[in-house]
């Protein structure tokens, strides 16, 4: 059996993670026997090197190896991409065609984003791994192929089976050996390594020196959540390599290429299977827009706590961690000292108390006023910018063909960010 770090060699794997090891050592032993494999982890984790794996060590590696993204062919068409046509099948079809499982019989398949197979086309799949069996689009005629599947997915397979948008014997044919995937949060030491390993790729390619991070620098970058995983860290690793003049990183700079890091500029993620990358500055703006009403909705929240219990730090700082932290970042990073010096909040309270609008423990009605006053035009201001917002996520869901993981990295915000955007938008 070829060794773990010799594979990660060739196949330009970077990690010393012993879960990535782990999955690896996986790939390598399952690799000689033909049982279908289902790769699985959140989106950018690495998925796609580990099919190459598989064939690449298998008695198969000299036979086809073809890649299908099952979500990026249209519903309407997959069967005859994947099993071929006659003539005359359907309208356009003026020549027999034969399709990938005909193609790579003797080879591998890898079908990746397998949860967005339409039903149709998983019982056509269920009966190929079962016997080898299939049937060209508008044929009778049962033909055999020979193809080892392995198929990967970004989506929690168990929800799409309950919603019935998987076929769960198809899940079980499919995944008769998993190999898992850990988000890069979770593989912290690697971090740091993959992101030097980026910088000097970059460096390279722009025939620039390379960057380097500073050691405060470093720490946030292993604390980051990293919901676009190693995509998203390849891609900061970029815009950081091209953009900034100081080769020397520091916190300050980081935290601007960060997503949800109190940055005041909105981080651009690039999605690898979206063609437009909120490269027009208009998106641009009202995604800085959006960022900046959430906060400022925050700020409020904050601030109307502060009014009702300022006099009980404590308390309010113990009721509203989650808040704070949204607000201020990660918790651990919060000075809540200082943020209560220098921040809005705490000045607007201190306003309104020499104004004698007291007491401070009821929210004096002039404040409530004032309050509900500010919060009607607010309204009205973001009628136009609700409508913007919801433009903005359905062209992200599109860009991701509905997948909601991708699409929230992209816009820079969480899942379940966005899922609540979804029933808000009744989406
Ligand atoms: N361990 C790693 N070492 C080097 N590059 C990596 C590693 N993991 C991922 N990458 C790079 O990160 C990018 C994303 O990886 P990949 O396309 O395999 O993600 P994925 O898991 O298939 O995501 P999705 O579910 O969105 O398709 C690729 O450019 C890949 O080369
Ligand atoms: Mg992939």
């Amino acid at each position: 059996m070829e060794n773990v770090q010799a594979i990660k060699q060739r196949f330009s794997i970077i990690g010393n993670d012993v879960k990535l090891n782990r999955a690896i050592e996986k790939a390598i032993q399952v690799a000689p026997t033909d049982i279908s494999v289902l790769v699985t982890g959140e989106s950018g984790v690495g998925k796609e090197a580990l099919p190459k794996i598989i064939h690449g060590l298998s008695h198969r590696k000299h036979g086809k190896y073809i890649a299908v993204n099952c979500g990026a062919i249209p519903e309407g068409t997959i069967d005859s991409e994947l099993f071929g046509h006659e003539k005359g099948a359907f309208t356009g079809a003026t020549q027999t065609r034969s399709g990938y499982f005909e193609e790579a019989d003797g080879g591998t398949i890898f079908l990746d984003e397998v949860g967005e197979l339409p039903l149709t086309t998983q019982v056509r799949l269920l009966r190929v791994l079962e016997n080898g069996e299939f049937l060209k689009v508008g044929s009778s005629k049962v033909q055999k192929t020979d193809v080892r599947i392995v198929a990967a997915t970004n989506i929690n397979m168990f929800e799409a089976i309950e919603k019935e948008k998987f076929r769960e014997d198809l899940y079980y044919r499919l995944s008769t050996v998993e190999i898992f995937l850990p988000p890069l949060r979770n593989r912290k030491e690697d971090i740091h390594l993959l992101f030097r390993k980026f910088a000097s790729d970059f460096a390279q390619k722009y025939k620039m020196p390379t960057i380097r991070l500073k050691d405060d620098a470093v720490e946030l970058l292993k604390k980051y959540r990293w919901s676009g995983n190693v995509r998203q860290l390849r891609n900061v690793a970029e815009q950081i390599s091209v953009l900034e003049q100081n080769r020397t990183i520091t916190i300050d700079t980081l935290r601007g290429y960060l997503p949800d890091m109190g940055s005041n500029l909105p981080a651009v993620i690039k999605s690898k299977s979206s063609e437009s990358d909120f490269s027009s500055e208009r998106e641009i703006l009202y995604k800085f827009l959006f960022d900046m009403k959430g906060d400022l909705n925050d700020l409020k929240k904050l601030t109307m706590e502060l009014m009702k219990n300022g006099s009980d730090r404590q308390k309010v700082q113990q009721e509203n961690k989650t808040l704070i932290n949204k607000i201020y970042g990660d918790e651990s990073e919060v000075d809540y000292e200082q943020a209560e010096d220098e921040d809005t909040p705490v000045e607007i309270l201190e306003i309104e108390q020499q104004k004698d609008l007291s007491p401070m423990t009821t929210i004096p009605a002039a404040i409530e006023d004032k309050y509900h006053f500010a919060e009607d035009i607010q309204e009205e201001e973001t009628l136009s910018l609700h409508d913007k917002e919801l433009e903005l996520i359905k062209k992200a869901l599109e860009r991701n063909k509905g997948k909601r993981k991708a699409a929230a990295g992209e816009l820079g915000i969480s899942e379940r960010t966005l899922y609540r955007k979804i029933k808000q938008y009744d989406l």
